[in-house]
């Protein structure tokens, strides 16, 4: 009989791809993918630690998870149930405590031994598998070569973990030290999912433009090693992968090749995502960023010099220990300055065990209020943005069905999500889209078949 397994993933796109290679290991097993955690035998969630309320939701989707083992026991039935992910990595102790049902609990790095932990928990009901250490040997080399996905924009995880310890982060500690997949192995993955149907890829990485893999070992720099621009030059090159994007990109490693792939690589989309955090010099150095509001200027110039059309999106944290509003005016200052077309901004949530959670801090409602009128300000810029489309002629990646019937949603080259009347078959084509209106952060249009203005409705 089929097993089934539920994975519930938060997070970042690096959980996301862990996920997907979960499902992968488990399939073997005979485990097949369920959407409800509702009589599946395996129960996986992939958490993250970032903030405060990202850890909170795992404790309280807990909750439910025991009742419904629980309920399965009383049948006679076993369901394995797994914390996984930064949580466990961060917390694993304090889960195991807190919830002693849980049969395994593991972190980012040792997920590839999931089998053998599965076959552990089925021998021993009870005892319970803990495993959050950092193996010498990185998962990747342990994973199952073939990937089934069949997504037509597929996440590639080229790099993991970080060293920058900026004073807010877990990352460090959750994801470990960084560590760059040799381009050969990428290169390979990303053939397969090209096969598979792939024609989009995001590169992901904690910290994905500090990439520095060992370069092929047959090519011209064998026995070097490849920068992301380098790598994103060889993967443009695999026939039918027709974009690139990669996040997160940190702007203290913008080096000049990956400038210039921005100018000659067609494929690598015009829209990136590089967090500043702040626009006060005071708080990015309390912050440990290891970079000025005014290297960020300069950054953004030299993109944006390279490629015109590129668009940016950020992250921004309100609310740091120490920030005045000064600091927060200068973070506004640079917002109204460089133009987002999307971002992400948040309170300041003290992590433990991170050097800023130490510190003093600020009253709950002045993070609150910086937030919202943050937002607003943001809101706006990415309402622009996506004004400024209508009327306009896009290729759009079409991923999937839209909300109605005979509707399909892609996306722009610039991630905006576009909804368009589209027979099914066109999932995975990319198609120009007359632009006619956005709805909320979407745009709608219609495919433009050559008749231009009149055809779109
Ligand atoms: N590697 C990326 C960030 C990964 S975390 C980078 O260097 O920019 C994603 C975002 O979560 C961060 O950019 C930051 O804006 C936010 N974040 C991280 N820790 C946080 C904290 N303690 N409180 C509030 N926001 C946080
Ligand atoms: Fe966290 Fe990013 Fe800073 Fe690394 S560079 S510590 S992942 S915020
Ligand atoms: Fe969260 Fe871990 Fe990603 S803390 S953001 S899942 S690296």
């Amino acid at each position: 009989m089929t097993k089934r397994v539920f994975i519930k993933t938060y997070g970042c796109q690096m959980n996301v791809y862990d996920s997907a290679r979960m499902v992968e290991l488990v399939a073997p097993l005979g485990y097949a993918p369920s959407d409800s955690p509702r009589g599946a035998d395996l129960v996986i969630l992939n958490t993250c630690h970032i903030r405060e309320k990202a850890a909170e939701k795992v404790f309280s989707e807990l909750g439910g998870i025991r009742h419904l083992k629980r309920a399965k026991e009383r049948r006679g039935e076993r369901m394995i149930v797994a914390v996984a992910g930064c949580v466990a990595q961060a917390e694993g102790e304090e889960i195991r405590r807190r919830a002693s049902f849980v049969d395994l609990v593991f972190g980012p790095q040792t997920y590839h031994r999931l089998p053998e932990m599965i076959a552990r928990a089925t021998r021993a009901a009870g005892d319970g598998v803990l495993d959050t250490s950092f193996p010498a040997e990185p998962k990747f080399d342990h994973l199952p070569a073939a990937r089934a996905a069949g997504e037509v924009s597929a996440p590639l995880t080229i790099q993991e973990g970080c060293d920058k310890f900026c004073t807010f982060c877990v990352v460090p500690y959750t994801r470990g030290a960084e560590f760059s997949r040799p381009a050969a192995q990428v290169i390979a993955e990303a053939e397969r999912l090209a096969e598979g149907g792939a024609r989009e890829l995001t590169l992901l990485g904690q910290n994905v433009n500090a990439y520095h893999g060992a370069a092929p070992a047959n090519g011209p720099d064998g026995g070097g090693e490849w920068g992301l621009g380098d790598l994103l030059r060889a993967l443009a090159r695999i026939p039918g992968l027709d974009r690139l994007r990669y996040t997160t990109s940190h702007p203290r490693d913008v080096d000049d090749g990956l400038v210039a792939a921005h100018r000659d690589v067609p494929e690598l989309m015009p829209f990136l995502h590089l967090p500043v955090q702040s626009g006060s010099d005071r708080v990015l150095a309390a912050m440990n960023r290891r970079h000025t509001a005014d290297d960020y200027r300069r950054t953004v110039g030299r993109l944006r010099r390279a490629r015109p059309d590129l668009a940016l999106s950020s992250d921004f944290i309100v609310g740091y220990p120490g920030e005045s509003d000064l600091d927060f005016r200068a973070t506004l200052d640079l917002v109204v300055e460089m133009g987002f077309a999307q971002a992400y901004s948040f309170k300041y949530s003290p992590r433990p065990g991170t050097p800023a959670a130490a510190e003093k801090q600020l009253a709950e409602p002045v993070k609150a209020a910086r937030l919202a009128e943050l937002q607003a300000l943001l809101q706006q810029q990415q309402g622009a943005f996506n004004a400024a489309a209508v009327g306009t002629v896009m290729p759009v990646l079409f991923e999937k069905p839209g909300r109605h019937e005979g509707q399909l949603v892609g996306r722009s080259p610039y991630l905006q999500p576009v909804h368009a009347d589209a027979a099914a078959a066109h999932i995975g084509d990319i198609l120009p889209v007359h632009i006619v209106g956005v709805r909320g952060n979407s745009l709608t249009g219609a495919i433009d078949d050559g008749r231009g203005r009149e055809a779109a409705r």
